[in-house]
């Protein structure tokens, strides 16, 4: 039964990664899934080395909600302000900073991450069940500008899901609408 139902897997992820392929061809939508190393360029070069490698500034502290709900946010500006309106301010990135914030605007930060619709995922879910970002995103600390770590694709999900100390759910509906 299990054998079977590994065998399913297999097949079903061999044929679900033909087509997410000839989709991501046919639409050129190749930041969608398989999609390891991805690094786009942001409006600011905000670097994860220096404020969680070298100031250690804990992942939580600006990705607050990733431990209750689905989505990890990215902060907003007023986290960044809470130093830099003291730290820093001659820096012309500073002050793009500081002028978003005062006209109460944004930074439009290029999603790095970005799953098919038809995937759920949830962060809490994982980080309840003991997962740490590393577990999935690598050593983001140590990353000047962030990019994917990990390939995103079923295989990837289903292979930690079927690992014994995890427990965690292997059937379609989990995962797909
Ligand atoms: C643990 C999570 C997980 C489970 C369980 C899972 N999938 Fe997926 N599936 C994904 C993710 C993530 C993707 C998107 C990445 C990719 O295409 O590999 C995906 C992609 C697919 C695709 C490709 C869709 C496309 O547009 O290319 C198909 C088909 C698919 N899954 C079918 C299934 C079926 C059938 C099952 C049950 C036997 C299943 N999946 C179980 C996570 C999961
Ligand atoms: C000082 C605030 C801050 C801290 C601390 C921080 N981040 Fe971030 N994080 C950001 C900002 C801002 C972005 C969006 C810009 C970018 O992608 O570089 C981001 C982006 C990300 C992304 C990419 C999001 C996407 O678009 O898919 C990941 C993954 C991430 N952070 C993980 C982490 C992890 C893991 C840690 C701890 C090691 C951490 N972050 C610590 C502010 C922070
Ligand atoms: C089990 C794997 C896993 C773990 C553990 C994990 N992430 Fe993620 N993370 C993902 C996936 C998959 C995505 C893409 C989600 C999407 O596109 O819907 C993502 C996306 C993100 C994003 C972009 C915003 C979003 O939610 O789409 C940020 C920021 C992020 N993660 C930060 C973190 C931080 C910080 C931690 C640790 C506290 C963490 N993640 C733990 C898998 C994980
Ligand atoms: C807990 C304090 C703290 C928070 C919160 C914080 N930073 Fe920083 N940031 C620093 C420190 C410290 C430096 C290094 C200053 C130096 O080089 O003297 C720095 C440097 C920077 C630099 C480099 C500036 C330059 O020209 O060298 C940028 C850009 C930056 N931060 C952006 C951000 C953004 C965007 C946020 C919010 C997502 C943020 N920071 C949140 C403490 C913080
Ligand atoms: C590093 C291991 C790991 C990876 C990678 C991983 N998961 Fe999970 N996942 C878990 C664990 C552990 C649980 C929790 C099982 C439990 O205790 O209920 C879980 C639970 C879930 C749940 C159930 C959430 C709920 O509300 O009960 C969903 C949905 C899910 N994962 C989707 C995904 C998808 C989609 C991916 C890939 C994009 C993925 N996971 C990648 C380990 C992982």
């Amino acid at each position: 039964m299990a054998k079977k139902l590994v065998g399913a897997l297999v097949v079903l992820g061999l044929l679900g990664g033909l087509s997410a392929f000839v989709y991501a061809l046919t639409t050129n939508k190749l930041e969608i899934g398989y999609n390891k190393g991805y690094m786009p360029d942001q409006p600011i070069p905000f670097s994860h080395e220096l404020h969680s490698g070298k100031y250690k500034i804990n992942c939580q502290y600006c990705h607050s909600n990733v431990a209750v709900s689905r989505h990890s946010s990215v902060p907003s500006l007023n986290v960044c302000m809470n130093c830099h309106s003291v730290v820093k301010v001659g820096s012309p990135w500073i002050q793009k900073i500081t002028e978003a914030y005062q006209n109460d605007t944004s930074i439009a930060w290029e999603k790095v991450h970005l799953l098919p619709d038809h995937v759920k995922f949830n962060h809490s879910a994982h980080i309840q069940a003991g997962k740490q970002c590393t577990d999935c995103h690598g050593q983001v600390e140590k990353m000047p500008v962030v990019y994917q770590h990990s390939s995103l694709s079923m295989g990837w999900c289903v292979n930690c899901h079927r690992q014994p100390e995890n427990n965690a759910p292997v059937n379609c509906g989990t995962c797909h609408y």
